[in-house]
């Protein structure tokens, strides 16, 4: 338990002993205390507050006749089950933060949930005894401060992970580990001190990063995205003058398609003639489940100006929150001094056990065996589905389920998830929605089971109830 924090008055007239008790009591009647929290034993909360043993004694028996607390020999004294007088917090408060991103903390994925791994696919076993040995290492390491720009040997492993799958050649010291994509973009936006507070964005596009953005104070610009993915012209049409513009090239979230080469020539002329910063979202790395990932936009940027940001949150865990980012090498010693001030790398054990699983070739093997793994899946749904809905495309790790333009997506996915199905409404993902089209992402990443049919029929008969 934390420790207990109260200021006593040596010169009043109440005893020290009933004044430590009523302060315990009063934590723990307006809930700060929780059921079952162990209080410091007499010896450390004396040694704290500079008063004797005995009167933390007398502090507590008195607790314990007022049943506040619990003694339970040599193993403590414990808060019992009280009621509490003031609610901790108030409906309010209780709120998740961004609700319309994370709706549910608590519970497994649900049948096609969207942007989280495989659970059947991972591999539990190696995995905890690699983060094992690699927490024994992190704890047996001399107190030091450790490299804010994340250990080498992780930045070492990157590099040479995105030199092979994603023909992107960098140095280890333009690379800072960071905590997960999240984290990369809050801090290059603290490191790019843009003069425009305009950022393009892709309209659809990851509802995340335009909170990012509106938090940081900057104005995003939605650009429309085709076939091609975003339409770079109509970008320059609508604000040539952004300092900023952010992508994800290799599969484009939510579509699905690729940023063509012309559009990636044309994004980098955009860069390169008015000192603009790209962001390379490449949030499933080579996790692409039909034709080839095509190399990372940095690969084709000789001018500096292209930011990449990896992440493990697809293709190892989200619960890891890790992720890095490679910077143009003319920005790498402010990228360092601004991750140490700012964002320093964290987990020290996470990121010895990511290098170890990237240095092995697990992770590749892993990746996939994912690939295979979800390739499955999807041809499974593929087959239910029929010819009865237009599946537009494969969209990443999820398939794209168009509905009318008058279908209320939104209320249909909340339908959904009474029956423990995650469906995630398309119209959300645009910025502007008067364009937005209407459609169900379904992902593919945890559809194995029996109950995968019935499922699906159930999610049919929800959306025809809708049509009516
Ligand atoms: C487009 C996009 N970028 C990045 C991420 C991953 O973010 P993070 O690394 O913060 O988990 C996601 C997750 O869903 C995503 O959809």
């Amino acid at each position: 338990m934390s420790i207990l924090r109260f200021s006593l008055d040596r010169q009043g007239t109440q005893s020290l002993s009933e004044q430590i008790r009523s302060s315990i009591a009063d934590a723990i009647r307006q809930g700060h205390l929780y059921e079952g929290a162990r209080l410091p034993s007499w010896r450390d909360l004396a040694a704290q507050l500079g008063v004797s043993r005995g009167t933390i004694k007398i502090a507590y028996d008195r607790l314990t006749d007022d049943q506040l607390v619990i003694p339970k020999g040599a193993a403590g004294t414990f808060v019992s089950a009280v009621l509490p007088t003031v609610p901790k917090v108030t409906a309010g408060a209780m709120r998740l933060p961004l609700p319309d991103l994370y709706q549910d903390l608590d519970s497994e994925p649900k049948l096609f949930q969207v942007g989280v791994p495989s659970q059947d696919g991972f591999p539990f076993k190696h995995w905890a005894r690699i983060m094992l040995r690699c927490t024994r290492q992190a704890v047996a390491e001399p107190l030091r401060y450790p490299d804010p720009r994340g250990e080498r040997v992780l930045r070492k492993e990157i590099a040479a992970y995105l030199a092979v799958s994603r023909g992107l050649l960098c140095s280890a010291d333009q690379i800072i580990i960071t905590n997960g994509y999240a984290g990369a973009l809050g801090l290059t936006l603290h490191l790019l001190r843009l003069d425009s507070r305009k950022v393009w964005i892709e309209d659809p596009g990851y509802p995340l990063t335009r909170h990012s953005l509106s938090l940081a104070g900057y104005t995003a610009i939605p650009v429309p995205v085709d076939d091609q993915g975003m339409c770079v012209a109509q970008g320059i049409a609508l604000a040539a003058d952004a300092g900023l513009a952010i992508v994800t090239p290799s599969q484009q979230a939510p579509l699905g398609v690729q940023l063509s080469l012309d559009r990636r020539q044309a994004l980098l002329m955009w860069a390169r003639e008015n000192a603009g910063w790209i962001i390379e979202d490449d949030y499933l790395s080579e996790l692409q489940l039909s034709g080839q990932a095509t190399p990372a936009l940095a690969s084709l940027d000789h001018d500096g100006r292209v930011i990449h940001i990896g992440t493990f949150s697809k293709t190892i865990s989200p619960r890891l929150r890790l992720g890095f980012m490679v910077v143009p090498a003319s920005l790498s010693e402010r990228a360092g001094d601004t991750a140490a001030a700012l964002s320093p790398a964290s987990a020290l054990p996470s990121q010895l056990a990511v290098a170890e699983f990237l240095r092995d070739s697990h992770y590749l093997r892993h990746i996939r065996r994912m690939k295979r793994l979800y390739i499955q899946h999807r041809d499974a749904l593929l087959a239910l589905m029929g010819p009865s809905f237009s599946v537009n495309d494969i969209a990443g790790l999820s398939l794209l389920l168009s509905l009318d333009d008058d279908a209320d997506d939104i209320a249909i996915a909340a339908a959904a998830n009474a029956f423990n199905l995650a469906p995630a409404p398309l119209s959300p993902w645009y910025a502007t929605q008067a364009n937005a089209r209407k459609g169900l992402l379904l992902g593919v990443t945890n559809l194995s089971g029996p109950a995968l049919e019935e499922s699906y029929q159930q999610l049919k008969a929800l959306i025809a109830r809708h049509r009516q």
